[in-house]
């Protein structure tokens, strides 16, 4: 294929959350392109219902096919959860029948096994993702003799987002849903982290756990399992980019978004506004 029709791969999340993932992706696949797309002017989707997801998702998805993108990363739980099915299935066969979009719940549902010795696992995310029981159907199909137990904190994005995720406040809220996990389980060994934002938190989330538990946080799986695709769809990888740049789009103000999406990428960065 000509290297000027080829094209970023979109990465997607409802505001910053995403931003943990592709920070992981770039540091794995840092040859390609990329297009971040941040949803933060509709953001958190965490609380959203089923329809209002999809249809937000959805004219994300659309949009950064719009700008070209072949493949596009679901970098946030609640959108792949509430949405990712139903645009793989109904969706990209009527719009876009040779574009790829793939989210970040199977990635570490298919190796969360391979972490837990006991055999317990437990999930922590937005009330969106755990409601959709998206993780314990997803676990049993690669591991059907796992137990898995959720625990929805819907304190945290709000935490994370206003700035309070070293304050004291935080340990309450933290301490009260790792609680609450535990006690529906206490032989619980391994943790899926299942929203994205949620690395922010991970100091803070050890220092309150048992030592003997595994935290699983998702950026990493995610850029292995995004590897491993590229390596088997080679149809898909052809039509990628490589130009090891990576441009940033929110839906809100793009000065509110920079300052606090460096702290989720781990660096400085730019954003322009794009308007739905
Ligand atoms: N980052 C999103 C996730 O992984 C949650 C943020 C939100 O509620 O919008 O689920």
């Amino acid at each position: 294929m000509n290297d000027s029709k080829k094209k970023p791969i979109g990465v997607f999340d409802s505001g910053y959350g995403g931003l943990t993932v592709l920070k992981e992706i770039v540091k794995q696949l840092p040859e390609y392109d990329y297009v971040y797309l941040g949803d933060n002017a509709r953001a958190p989707y965490g609380t959203r219902s089923f329809e209002t997801v999809y249809e937000y998702t959805l004219e994300c998805v659309q949009q950064l096919f719009d700008m070209g993108c072949e493949l596009v990363v679901l970098a946030c739980n609640t959108a792949s959860a509430k949405a990712l099915r139903t645009i793989q299935q109904k969706d990209l066969p009527k719009i876009a029948p040779h574009k790829r979009v793939l989210g970040v719940i199977r990635p570490t549902t298919e190796i969360v096994g391979n972490y837990t010795k006991t055999g317990h696992v437990g999930v922590l995310g937005t009330t969106g993702t755990i409601n959709s029981n998206s993780y314990p159907i997803e676990i049993a199909k690669f591991f059907p003799q796992l137990i898995v137990h959720q625990e929805a904190c819907p304190m945290w994005v709000p935490l994370i987002e206003n700035n309070e995720f070293e304050s004291e406040g935080a340990d309450f809220f933290i301490r009260q849903n790792l609680d609450h996990l535990l006690k529906k389980d206490t032989e619980i060994d391994t943790i899926i982290l299942g929203c994205t934002h949620y690395p922010l938190l991970i100091n803070k989330i050890k220092k309150l756990l048992p030592p003997n538990i595994t935290l699983l946080s998702q950026g990493e799986i995610v850029g292995k399992s995004l590897v491993d695709y590229l390596h088997r769809h080679p149809e898909i990888e052809q039509k990628c980019s490589k130009g090891g740049n990576t441009a940033f789009f929110t839906t809100d103000s793009p000065e509110n978004f920079d300052t606090a999406a460096s702290i989720f990428y781990g660096k400085p960065l730019h954003s322009k506004h794009l308007a739905l």
